[in-house]
């Protein structure tokens, strides 16, 4: 028989993970008949833009204040559940202004809940604002000041979602600029629908602290190079790559060849709503497909944990309790 350690039981920081794209199906379904719509497709997108319309679509449903809370609070209890010690959901606030008014008004909503969360289920909860690379450059920029405002409200790190095809790193240097002096981690999405030239930018002209994907950096030897030797995190979705065919399959997914290089990566489900697994699950699929073992597991959820933006006696903490997890005998 073989004997493993539960990867529940693995402490670890959800990184990467969209606000409404980490909705629960039951809820999505719960308040689109709640509001007598049709309830929004979520799968069966092809490419990117198509699987961009479907989630705005999807966030459509959040109505209230109380709907909003509600998917923060839930998206917290998942986490939770799976043994995260640490989450940083990700949002962009312009998405619902139509419904609550102002940009303001719903980060106040999203700060708000994350906190109540936050003491309800007992993890750490850190909030990462992000600008749209397919909208104006001054509209991400307004969404940096914002994120810097709330930093007292655990706001923490600033990034940059949607098509990377579309919107260069260079449009959106002021915006970084504004997060990273505000003191906010840079978490910029990059190599992911584009290659290695969108991660150097990233990194040269965002200071990414962290990239959201990153994955296509195996592209350029040099460049993995390079990540090996910093801090980065590469802050890796396997099932979303798949599902949005940046990685054929698990076999062709360049995880391993990241981790054996020596980058840093944490593993993350991106939008389970649209892509399936959550964030246990990716561990497990890490084990099962990938063949990881529990040290390597082990490494990983330690530079989700040191990669986040928790305060520092929190990250030490959980990094010993993660060498706890691997020092324990096998049940
Ligand atoms: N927004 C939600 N999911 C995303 C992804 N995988 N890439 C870019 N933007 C996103
Ligand atoms: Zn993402």
């Amino acid at each position: 028989m073989t004997e493993l350690r539960s990867l529940q039981m693995l402490p670890k920081a959800h990184l990467h993970a969209h606000l409404e794209g980490s909705m629960r199906p039951s809820t999505l379904t719960e308040l689109a008949e709640h509001y007598e719509m049709i309830v929004p497709e979520t799968s069966g997108y092809g490419d990117f833009p198509a699987f961009s319309a479907m989630y705005k679509t999807a966030a459509t449903v959040i109505k209230t204040a109380d709907d909003l809370s509600r998917v923060v609070s839930e998206v917290v209890e998942d986490a939770a559940l799976d043994g995260a010690v640490w989450i940083e959901p990700s949002f962009q606030p312009r998405m619902h202004t139509a419904t609550f008014g102002s940009v303001e008004a719903v980060v106040e909503i999203v700060v708000d809940a994350a906190a109540a969360a936050s003491n309800a289920f007992g993890i750490g909860v850190g909030l990462m604002i992000a600008g749209d690379r397919t909208e104006p450059p001054a509209n991400a920029t307004e969404n940096a000041r914002l994120a810097v405002k709330f930093k007292d409200q655990n706001v923490v790190s600033f990034g940059l979602a949607s098509d990377e095809a579309v919107g260069p790193a260079e449009w959106f240097k002021e915006s970084f600029d504004v997060a990273r002096e505000g003191g906010l981690l840079s978490a910029p999405h990059a190599g992911e629908l584009a290659g290695p030239g969108s991660v150097v930018a990233a990194l040269d002209v965002l200071g990414a602290d962290r990239l959201q994907h990153g994955v296509r950096a195996i592209e350029d030897p040099e460049l993995v190079k390079r990540l090996a030797d910093s801090t980065v995190c590469l802050d890796v979705c396997p099932t979303s790559n798949i599902m949005l065919r940046v990685a054929d399959s698990f076999a062709e997914h360049p995880l391993r060849e990241l981790l054996d290089a020596g980058v840093f990566c944490s593993v993350n489900a991106d939008d389970s709503l649209l892509f399936g697994p959550g964030l246990l699950d990716e561990y497990e699929l890490c084990r099962s497909e990938f063949g990881f073992n529990d040290e390597l597991l082990a490494r990983i959820a330690r530079s989700s944990i040191e990669g986040s933006g928790a305060p520092s006696d929190k990250v030490l903490a959980w990094s010993a309790s993660v060498d706890e997890w691997l020092a324990s005998a096998l049940v």
